[in-house]
């Protein structure tokens, strides 16, 4: 069970008990921005569950991001699994509530991510799936190293593949 440390965040597995925080969260429109809408209790419960069930059975998951300063719960950053074109990938995915943006914060978290993907779980490659409108989460995959694989259309929707491989990490001197 890894818990990632960074400067100002702290990364640590999601927990039954967080559902309170996560549904508040997730039932606001500009958290859940480039989504299918805001989430219900049952649905923060049954998506919590999931990430849950992934750490249980040691698969790549989803990271509840805790602000060191305040010690609160501003989020998720983390692992899906998707299949895109047919493919399955490893997605980094992350959402932060709107009073903690626009200081660095999911670059933060998508980077020390995407750094235990590589170094502890020896993933091959990691990608991020955004609409092309969404400009924070382009400058967040940037940041994080990826570059733009190819546009293409997820869950119906115009979507970028931001992607990096395991060997780009190695050798463009973004491992730390
Ligand atoms: C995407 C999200 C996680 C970014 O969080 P954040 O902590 O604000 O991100 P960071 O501060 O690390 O980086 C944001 C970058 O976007 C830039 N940015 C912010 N608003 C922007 C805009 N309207 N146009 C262009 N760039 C913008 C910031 O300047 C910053 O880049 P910089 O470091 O080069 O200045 C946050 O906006 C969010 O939760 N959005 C709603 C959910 C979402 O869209 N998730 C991603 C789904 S793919």
């Amino acid at each position: 069970m890894a818990i990632l440390e960074t400067p100002r965040l702290i990364l640590r597995p999601f927990d039954e008990k967080d559902v309170d925080q996560m549904s508040e969260l997730m039932a606001n429109p500009d958290f859940m921005r480039f989504s299918l809408g805001v989430f219900t209790r049952e649905q923060t419960v049954a998506f919590l569950d999931k990430f849950i069930g992934w750490e249980r059975r040691g698969l790549p998951s989803q990271f509840a991001v805790i602000h060191r300063n305040d010690n609160r719960l501003i989020g998720y950053c983390g692992f899906f699994h998707q299949e895109v074109d047919e493919t399955d990938e490893i997605e980094i995915g992350y959402r932060l509530d709107p009073d903690y943006w626009s200081r660095g914060l999911a670059t933060e978290a998508a980077q020390a991510v995407r750094d235990h993907g590589f170094c502890d779980l020896k993933l091959p490659r990691v990608i991020s799936l955004i609409h092309p409108n969404n400009l924070p989460s382009r400058r967040v995959a940037e940041k994080n190293g990826m570059k733009i694989e190819k546009k293409t259309v997820f869950r119906g929707f115009p979507t970028l593949v931001f992607a990096i491989t395991r060997e780009q990490w190695l050798t463009t001197g973004v491992a730390g």
